[in-house]
């Protein structure tokens, strides 16, 4: 079966064409334009602009996601499409195409909840029977969401705890404007991370020791702006060691965390997704932490961690639920339901 999936929540505008048969989904093309280096000149992602590169972007990348996956139009089985959580004015632009691509070919319109989507990046190109993934915890930590679900089986999505306030991805985005670096600042604490000392600041863990799986990252960000303005100069090596003691402290509290779920739960693997997933000390520190245990770990391949197309065309596939064109409507504050 081919899907084509649509993804136009926040900033990122994509299509893709998968191929699902038994337990496999192959990746056939998977295109993504971001309008990023307009938002990293605000210092972050201002709707209407957003809502406005979506249309721009929006037909141009269904058409070369066929092209690249060497396919008409008719020869597709199903649509898949975000339709929350997100940007309103981003969401609708995806959700109405999708629509009226449903409704004019008469094909299967799926809708697919982003972060289950993000959840299903780990299943791309990997024959995953069921038996060998769950039970599952499954950590979602993008810029918008920091979620630790328990899994049983497909489509079975059982919330143990979320941030109570900012999301891991958003901390990573707000202490990097503090440190005067480019958003989304993830990947360039990381780098920076590489060349800090790791022994020179230490930021609070908050919620570590808590027994919930709740997450709480917002007051990291005030211990990062008090230490910033006891510096009187924010010199090159100051800014690496704070993104080291920065990134060391978020990934303290996501690796124990979701151990204690892993544990709690005595599940067999751990899927991590999101674009923080993208961080490869995280990943590093998970295997290392759990070099000792049977857990599987997987991890999206970097592409497919942050925003794309290809994990909602195959979390459709997984999770094929067809509703008709005039049932589907954008839900900007979409959650986890169980079963969805
Ligand atoms: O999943 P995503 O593309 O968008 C949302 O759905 O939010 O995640 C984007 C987030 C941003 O906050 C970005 O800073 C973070 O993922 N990110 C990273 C890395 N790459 C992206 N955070 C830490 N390390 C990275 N390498
Ligand atoms: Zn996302």
């Amino acid at each position: 079966m081919r899907i084509l999936g649509i993804e136009s929540s926040c900033d990122e505008t994509s299509a893709a064409v998968v191929e699902g048969s038994g337990h496999l989904v192959t990746l056939k093309s998977n295109v993504v334009a971001s309008s990023l280096a307009m938002h990293a000149k605000t210092g972050g992602v201002i709707p209407e602009n957003a809502a406005r590169e979506q249309l721009t972007y929006i037909l141009p990348v269904i058409h070369e996601a066929l092209n690249k996956a060497e396919i008409g139009i008719e020869q597709i089985d199903a649509i898949g499409v975000t339709y929350g959580p997100g940007l309103i004015g981003s969401l609708l632009v995806g959700v109405e195409t999708a629509k009226t691509l449903a409704y004019v070919l008469e094909k299967p319109l799926i809708p697919v909840n982003h972060m289950v989507g993000h959840i299903y990046a780990n299943f791309i190109d990997k024959n995953l029977p069921p038996s060998t993934v769950f039970p599952a915890i499954a950590l979602v930590v993008s810029g918008g969401h920091t979620d630790l679900l328990l899994m049983e089986r497909h489509g079975d999505f059982q919330l143990l705890g979320g941030t109570r306030d900012d999301a891991a991805g958003e901390a990573f985005d707000k202490i990097g404007r503090l440190l005067g670096l480019a958003y989304p600042a993830g990947p360039v604490i990381e780098k920076l991370a590489s060349f800090g000392n790791p022994k020179r600041f230490r930021f609070p863990r908050p919620l570590i020791g808590s027994d919930d799986f709740e997450f709480s990252f917002s007051g990291l960000k005030t211990a990062v702006l008090r230490e910033v303005q006891k510096q009187s100069v924010l010199d090159e090596q100051t800014v690496k060691d704070i993104a080291r003691a920065t990134q060391d402290a978020i990934i303290d509290v996501l690796t124990r965390k979701t151990l204690r779920a892993v544990k709690q739960y005595n599940v067999q693997s751990l899927l991590l997704s999101g674009g923080v997933a993208a961080n490869e000390t995280l990943k590093k520190q998970f295997e290392t932490l759990t070099s000792e245990t049977s857990l599987n770990i997987f991890v999206p391949t970097k592409n497919l961690c942050t925003d794309n197309a290809a994990m909602i065309a195959a979390a459709a596939f997984y999770n094929y639920k067809s509703v008709s064109p005039f049932e589907i409507t954008a839900n900007p504050e979409l959650y986890f339901e169980a079963n969805s």
